[in-house]
């Protein structure tokens, strides 16, 4: 947990932002795997997280926009619970320990919104994601649950949204031992990849290395030799020399920072040509992204001329043909990357993905665009100093996409089919980094994880 200070000062900013009205948050529930008492990993609410700091199931929050009011709702554990838990910390001292003022048992909770009902006044909350949060604000504001999602509040949204994405020191600082265990789980899976050796056995070592980390994965481990399939997360296939894995995982703290990485390696430990043909290419997108990255740059802007450094190293290899500039602005090149180049990282790995993603990622002037591939990229905008945003251009030889543009002659002006062809099987590449936007640029957070490919090679032997 950060100081009180921290969690006092981000809720007097919110309130700052609204002059009326009540904000209700949520605190997450347990949520039952296959009985009530046995439960998945609980994973608090970010947004009360990053307001109330307090991890624990089945906490609410009101903030009285007009008198100032701050209200923890909880519960106080029980002698039984102690038995079970070990001793807990009372509402009132977790309440102390974030700088709220007050606190009050959650069955209370719907007596406050009824007294606020009852004065007509506005209730602020945000859009549920989960089916049991739903029904608490249905039951709780008498909403019909089908319109809970359009009557959350936009502009409690839009004031979160931008507090959020601009990351503070100690922010960072967890962000960054994030990816230092993220360095951990990447590094080791290269140095214990071999021929003969089963997928399981390696993404099983590295969601163990994140547990080691303090917190734990941060998503669920994509680890696979079909790395044409963006988010593989199938582990079941032999490794065999001469494939090519892709290692898209990250950590998160024990606060629930999170870190988001990728690397691609050989199995065999050694690159063959036509691998470090492409994986070259891709490098240098990722490179000359994190390069173009600074304030004041649209990240829409970076991700296409990724896509440009993509198509021309296709080019070159006889791949993709015509000129460039104009097979990206058509979308041509998304045959191969057909995803954006990357989305801000924070408390969730897609930072606030809840809250609406062209709401974080895009604004009335820069919109997200239809054309396919390019309508993947999560976020466009201006990039601004503080935002911590990922870096993962890919290139991927998706057997059924091909199969169906190949079919269409779709863009035969620039794409040569029958060279594709001959690629079938090679899976993809990605690499992927977590970048803070600085004052004058950025800066790669972490420990540097081996990613050129002399230092893939080294790591991996
Ligand atoms: N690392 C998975 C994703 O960015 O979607
Ligand atoms: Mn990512």
């Amino acid at each position: 947990m950060f100081s009180a200070d921290t969690y006092a000062k981000r809720r007097f900013k919110l309130k700052e932002g609204l002059d009326s009205g009540v904000i209700l948050f949520l605190g997450n529930e347990e949520s039952a795997m296959n009985y009530a008492g046995n439960t998945y990993h609980f994973q608090q609410d970010r947004t009360f997280l990053y307001y109330f700091g307090i991890d624990i199931p089945n906490m609410a929050a009101i903030i009285d926009v007009e008198s100032g009011e701050e209200i923890i709702f909880g519960y106080d554990f029980q002698i039984d619970d102690v038995i079970w838990m070990g001793p807990q910390p009372t509402l009132k001292e977790l309440a102390d320990q974030v700088g709220a003022p007050q606190s009050a048992p959650i069955e209370k909770l719907s007596e406050y919104i009824n007294k606020f009902k009852s004065q007509n006044r506005t209730i602020h909350y945000l859009p549920p994601y989960r089916p049991e949060h739903v029904i608490k604000l249905r039951d709780l504001l008498s909403i019909d649950e089908k319109t809970i999602g359009e009557k959350s509040s936009l502009k409690l949204i839009n004031l979160i949204i931008p507090q959020r994405s601009v990351k503070s020191n100690e922010e960072i600082e967890e962000m960054e031992k994030a990816v230092n265990v993220a360095y951990n789980m990447h590094t080791s899976a290269m140095k214990l990849t071999k021929p003969g050796k089963y997928e399981y056995e390696i993404s099983g070592l590295i969601e163990g290395v994140a547990s080691s980390g303090s917190g734990g994965i941060s998503f669920p481990v994509i680890f696979s030799k079909n790395g044409e399939t963006l988010h593989n997360h199938y582990h079941g296939n032999l490794l065999r020399d001469g494939d090519l894995v892709i290692n898209d995982s990250g950590a998160e703290t024990a606060m629930y920072y999170a870190s988001d990485i990728t690397r691609t390696f050989p199995v065999s430990g050694k690159f063959s040509q036509r691998q470090k043909d492409i994986y070259e290419i891709v490098l240098e997108a990722e490179v000359k992204s994190i390069e173009a990255i600074k304030p004041g740059v649209k990240y829409r802007d970076i991700h296409l001329n990724a896509a440009k450094i993509i198509a021309g190293g296709l080019k070159d290899l006889g791949l993709m043909k015509g000129d460039i500039d104009e097979a990206v602005n058509k979308g041509a090149h998304a045959l191969f990357f057909p995803h954006g180049l990357g989305h801000m990282l924070g408390l969730d790995v897609h930072d606030m993905e809840n809250l609406g993603e062209n709401l974080v990622g895009y604004t009335d002037e820069t919109k997200r665009s239809e054309q396919f591939g390019l309508a993947y990229l999560r976020f466009g905008k201006e990039l601004q100093s503080g935002y911590v945003i990922t870096v993962e251009p890919g290139l991927y030889f998706i057997p059924a996409l091909i199969d169906i543009w190949q079919k269409e002659n779709k863009f035969a002006d620039f794409i040569n089919y029958e060279k594709v062809r001959d690629y079938i099987g090679f899976g993809g590449v990605r690499i992927e980094d977590d970048v803070l936007v600085t004052e004058t640029g950025s800066r790669v957070l972490g420990k540097p994880i081996p990613k050129t490919v002399a230092e893939v090679e080294n790591c991996c032997n």
